[in-house]
């Protein structure tokens, strides 16, 4: 029988990808969100998309009161934890906040979890964990520091649940380092859009492709790269999503925890991005050089040979679709906002449902 599968922050960016591939690799998938970062519309995209209704509730995953109803109504054999604040300029403006949203709330899952004998999670880090890395590229191994709250904030989530693995039997964890997710579904219905501005790169090319902001900023031109910008290493969000698929596969059938980067192994400059997307777009890209940002890193970019190893992982999509599926996701975006119709390129096999099917809002607490 398929496993039955809660994605939290199962609207957003990432988690929205990982549910069209967790369902078309075969999994039931329960979403949630609190919609804090997230819109409603993406229900319908994903039903779209997948041609099976949505099964979704609204609730904040801290909330373990609101969270337990939803366990017991449901047998789940796994968890995919994407819920989180990822903002790192509002971290910084606003620690404690971001304790409370990543750290509570994980540890309020894992209780609940535990609760009802829910042992597997796949766990979003970020690659934010090696802080400067010494070395490149980054392997699983390398020293672990943080240059902002966020990146603390993820420290501390893989270390509870390291604990968690260490003294509670049966309990396995796949925790994966997410690079630089960019790019979009190739159906241009589901992309990212972020309610507050997370700083990543490339909605912030978009944005100015579009003509809403004049020019891109770019914080530092002086770095020790091939032309002074940044390097990082840009992972398309089909290919992450994936891993999620090949991350859960291996924690159910093999029962054993993995720390593992997706990256594609090498990085691409501000620059070259912005070359890139240029093409992809038809758009020309102005931009402002600006001084270094405290706490950027020259490059950073993954050593992906254990994840290829452990699931199998490895990233096909390379910066060209990243950019094209982008500015697809960003222009059908557009006029979606107008009004105008929409023709995705992609239609759905299956069933095409006008709305989600199950909405709860929130679901009901016991007395
Ligand atoms: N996008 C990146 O650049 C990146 C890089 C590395 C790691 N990550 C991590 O990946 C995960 C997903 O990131 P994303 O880019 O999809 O972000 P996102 O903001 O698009 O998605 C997160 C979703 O979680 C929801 N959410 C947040 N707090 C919640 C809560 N307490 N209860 C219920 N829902 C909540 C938001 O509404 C949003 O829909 C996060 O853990 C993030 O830290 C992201």
């Amino acid at each position: 029988m398929a496993a039955r599968v809660l994605l939290t922050g199962g609207t957003g960016y990432i988690g929205s990808h990982t549910y069209v591939a967790l369902v078309e690799a075969g999994y039931h998938v329960v979403l949630l969100d609190d919609f804090s970062n997230s819109s409603p519309d993406v229900l319908n995209q994903l039903e779209i998309i997948t041609g099976v209704p949505t099964r979704f509730h609204r609730a904040d995953v801290s909330d373990a009161n609101a969270i337990r109803p939803i366990f017991a109504a449901y047998d789940f054999d796994a968890v995919v934890h994407c819920a989180a604040r990822k903002s790192v300029p509002q971290s910084l403006a606003r620690p404690k906040m971001f304790f409370d949203a990543n750290i509570a709330s994980l540890l309020a899952l894992m209780r609940v979890m535990a609760g009802h004998g829910v042992k597997t999670m796949v766990y979003s880090s970020s690659a934010t964990v090696y802080g400067q890395p010494e070395s490149l590229p980054i392997p699983e191994h390398a020293p672990l520091s943080y240059t902002s709250p966020y990146g603390l904030s993820k420290i501390m989530g893989e270390q509870f649940l390291n604990q968690q693995v260490r003294t509670s039997a049966g309990w396995v964890v796949g925790t994966l380092r997410y690079f630089n997710p960019a790019g979009a579904h190739p159906s241009a219905l589901i992309g990212e859009a972020p309610v507050h501005d997370g700083g990543n790169l490339m909605p912030l090319i978009a944005k100015v492709a579009r003509g809403v902001v004049p020019a891109l900023d770019i914080y530092g031109h002086d770095y020790g790269t091939p032309d002074g910008t940044g390097i990082r290493d840009y992972v398309h969000v089909c290919d992450l999503a994936q891993g999620h698929v090949q991350s859960l596969d291996r924690l159910l059938r093999h029962r054993r925890s993995h720390t593992l980067n997706l990256g594609r192994g090498s990085g691409y400059s501000v620059l070259e991005v912005v070359k890139a997307y240029e093409a992809a777009s038809g758009c020309r890209i102005p931009y402002r050089l600006l001084p270094r940002r405290p706490g950027d890193v020259a490059a950073s970019f993954a050593d992906p040979t254990m994840a290829a190893r452990v699931i199998g992982f490895c990233a096909t999509r390379d910066l060209h679709d990243m950019c094209r599926s982008s500015w697809a996701w960003e222009t059908a975006r557009q006029s979606d906002l107008q009004g105008a119709l929409i023709s995705p390129p992609y239609r759905p096999l299956g069933l095409i449902a006008a709305a989600p099917s199950v909405i709860v809002t929130p679901i009901a607490r016991p007395s």
